[in-house]
């Protein structure tokens, strides 16, 4: 193809963005230097009630308090975040006059940071920031406060993105906020931290990882996104390339090698860390390529969801894990994404682990969902959308919910329409 199609013009450049990365057993106790020499003297340390008084978030704030910085806690993050529980944060940060932040926690706490970090330092109004067509997708207008990141669980990779997903009340809709500068500085990759992850949470963020580097595996390339206009409005979601590639293809392999034993045997060191890197090494693959169908169509699946409480989440709201809501999705979608491109869906098949020698390019999709759904089983993540209470009734509405989430879904290597998400649902409703 060249660059022209239809009077359009092709992207010809892609970026390659990613934090700091600090890995290794006890590391959190550097914090503290960290963020002096960040520049930081007054913190604000994001976390979840869980964790409030949990050994990752003590050992942060002594850590920062040993070194003279006035380290402040602020524990309500909400699990699966909405805007209400952005905006607390938000006006704790604002009448806090802080100049660093800290977040310990899973993707909520990470993201509640990059929220609160955003809209204290730029204020505006809660819509400016969020992405089109939910809201006007203006660009952060510089640089923000330090940010570090300690992930206390295998999980969203967001110590690596520019990327902050709440649920929008009002609409019953995730949505998001994507920019470059939401990017911490710095993730400190603890293994002491995830030690303790109920097996429900160590199952869906580790899948939440694989489904991350798959997406970005298979993603549109980015040579077949539109340019755009100007530099400064390249998104962060380029599509695949041959570097975010690479981190993909090593967190497939990485993710399937090791994930059932990390989820069996929290004791086991080697697994849980090998999870922990993967999970950052997918998420500098798709903090740069992007998330495709899986991430699209989980927003409606959370967002929607009735009375669904999965074990060793807090059970006062009624919930789907994010990465449990991503990943009942994704063997019906790579049974549709595959024919664009066969040899991509049997490569990551492979990367898998699966023979796939003599495999028909119209294997490729069954090959890819059928390696998914035994990991799905083994982990005990129920039986599709059914699995979770949703019905083939409800598939209007989850097409009607995954629509707006336009920027992932023209990540799909193979266009879609309503019609198609609404046979994709269909198929998800029910893997064995
Ligand atoms: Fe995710």
């Amino acid at each position: 193809m060249g660059q022209m199609e239809q009077g359009r013009r092709f992207e010809t450049a892609f970026t390659m963005d990613t934090s700091s990365i600090k890995y290794g057993p006890g590391v959190t106790r550097e914090v503290g230097q960290d963020m002096r020499q960040l520049g930081a003297r007054r913190v604000m340390v994001v976390t979840d009630p869980r964790l409030a008084y949990s050994e990752p978030v003590e050992v942060t704030l002594a850590a920062l308090r040993e070194q003279g910085i006035d380290a402040v806690l602020f524990d309500q993050v909400r699990v699966e975040p909405t805007d209400l529980s952005f905006k607390e944060a938000i006006r704790f940060a604002t009448e806090g006059r802080f100049d660093g932040f800290v977040a310990v926690g899973g993707g909520s706490s990470i993201d509640t940071m990059k929220a609160a970090n955003l809209y204290s330092t730029y204020p505006a109004d809660f819509l400016a920031y969020v992405n089109p067509p939910i809201g006007e997708g203006r660009p952060v207008p510089g640089p923000l406060k330090p940010m570090v990141a300690i992930p206390t669980t295998a999980g969203t990779g967001s110590e690596t993105t520019g990327v902050a997903i709440f649920d929008l009340t009002e609409l019953h809709a995730k949505t998001g906020i994507r920019h470059r500068a939401l990017r911490p500085n710095l993730g400190i990759l603890d293994p002491e931290n995830t030690r303790t992850m109920p097996r429900m949470v160590a199952a869906c963020s580790g899948l939440d990882v694989l489904s991350h580097a798959l997406e970005s595996f298979t993603a549109l390339p980015y040579h077949r996104r539109p340019a755009p206009e100007r530099p400064e409005l390249r998104p962060a979601y380029q599509g695949a390339n041959p570097i975010s590639d690479i981190w993909a293809a090593q967190a497939i392999r990485m993710v399937s090698a090791h994930i059932v034993q990390a989820v069996e045997d929290p004791s086991d060191d080697e697994a849980r860390s090998q999870m922990l890197l993967a999970a950052a090494y997918a998420g500098i693959g798709f903090g740069n390529a992007g998330v495709h169908l899986p991430h699209g169509m989980s927003y409606p699946v959370s967002g929607m969801v009735r009375d669904y409480v999965a074990e060793g989440y807090p059970p006062d709201h009624p919930l789907v894990p994010h990465g449990m809501s991503v990943i009942l999705n994704a063997p019906a979608v790579f049974r549709w994404t595959a024919p664009a491109d066969p040899a991509r869906h049997l490569q990551a098949a492979e990367l898998m682990g699966v023979d796939v020698r003599g495999a028909a390019p119209e294997d490729a999709g069954p090959i890819l969902a059928d390696a998914l759904i035994r990991i799905m089983q083994r982990l005990g993540i129920p039986n599709g959308l059914g699995g979770i209470g949703y019905t083939p009734d409800d598939i209007d509405a989850l097409v009607a919910g995954t629509l707006p989430q336009r920027a992932v879904i023209e990540l799909s290597p193979r266009p879609v329409t309503s019609d198609d998400l609404r046979a994709i649902f269909l198929d998800a409703m029910r893997y064995w």
